[in-house]
């Protein structure tokens, strides 16, 4: 007999990894803070408001029409353009102070405007630094991996879950950054490590030592270098570096959380990246992505995808 569209029927879907138990995605929506919010988002662009400094940078996933009219895009102090083939550059109206604090409940950061048009935060793991303090507050002294850890907000909220908190990053000046974070944070005399290196060098080397860990965290980026100049590459990279991170956790791990900002690694992605890794240890995977909340709209914009284990 021949088969028809018809008789095709909708099966339940098969994954690699019996732990792939998540049939729908989080949202995760990062409401914003009263130091941080997107005031609009359309037209390739998000209108920030960073303390009283009021930014705009591109945004490809923006590509709907603004909420806005142009008369409050223009109050931005700075705007940021990325061209083709270097960072970028700000443009600024209005005096922006080399650098001003801000804070996010009890994390304290010190914003500036750099090239590639970053600030100094990643405001949509708002939604991952409380769930982080609070699971380690419940098993204090854990020891945290911070690994592509920039300024250092999951490390502060590792810091205020009272772990032991081994922050890396390749950029010097960034990891001095995250420490001055770490101070004004109150952190000054926690135990933390701040080691600038090449991150899966330093995790092979930690398998080496037989270091272990009760947390783990990466936002690995798409693109970076070692402090040698050796380039990273998300989708060369990464896969070697988890399997040598999986042997790097402890007999009773709290958690492993990778997010991605990458075009086109979505939730899925990430949970076909930790689910075979970590189903020998059974467990439960969430994945989703996370978003801003618009001000003006009340609709969200995409800001990274992620994907957290922890044991049942
Ligand atoms: C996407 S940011 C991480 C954001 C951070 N998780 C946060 O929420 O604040 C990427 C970071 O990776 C660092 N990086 C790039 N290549 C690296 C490498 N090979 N080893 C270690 N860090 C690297 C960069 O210096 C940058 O600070």
């Amino acid at each position: 007999m021949s088969s028809s569209a018809s008789d095709v029927r909708a099966e339940p879907m098969k994954t690699t990894s019996p732990i792939i138990e998540t049939r729908s995605h989080t949202l995760l929506v990062a409401p914003g803070f009263p130091d941080y919010e997107v005031l609009d988002a359309g037209d390739g662009l998000k209108l920030e408001r960073l303390g009283d400094v009021v930014i705009s940078r591109q945004c490809a996933q923006a590509f709907w029409p603004r909420a806005l009219p142009e008369g409050e895009w223009t109050r931005a102090h700075a705007t940021h353009f990325r061209t083709d083939n270097g960072p970028g550059a700000w443009t600024t109206t209005r005096k922006v102070r080399p650098a001003w604090p801000i804070r996010c409940g009890d994390l304290h950061f010190e914003m500036r405007l750099t090239e590639f048009g970053h600030i100094g935060m990643f405001a949509e793991q708002q939604v991952q630094w409380g769930d982080i303090t609070a699971r380690l507050l419940e098993k204090p002294e854990s020891r945290v991996l911070n690994l592509f850890a920039y300024t250092g907000g999951s490390t502060l909220a590792a810091g205020l879950g009272k772990a032991r908190v081994t922050h890396v990053d390749a950029v010097k000046g960034v990891v001095s950054w995250a420490r001055a974070n770490a101070t004004a944070t109150g952190l000054e005399a926690a135990p933390i490590r701040w080691i600038v290196d090449d991150a899966p060098t330093f995790v092979a080397r930690e398998v080496r030592r037989e270091v272990r860990y009760d947390g783990i965290i990466l936002d690995p980026p798409t693109f970076g270098r070692a402090p040698t100049g050796a380039v990273w590459k998300i989708e060369s990279d990464l896969v070697p570096m988890l399997a040598n991170c999986e042997r790097l956790l402890s007999d009773d791990p709290g958690f492993v959380l990778l997010s991605a900002h990458t075009p086109g690694v979505t939730a899925a992605t990430l949970e076909n990246l930790l689910g075979p890794l970590l189903e020998k240890r059974g467990g439960r995977l969430e994945a989703g992505e996370m978003v801003h909340r618009v001000t003006a709209s009340k609709s969200v914009i995409p800001a990274g995808v992620y994907c957290r284990w922890t044991p049942r």
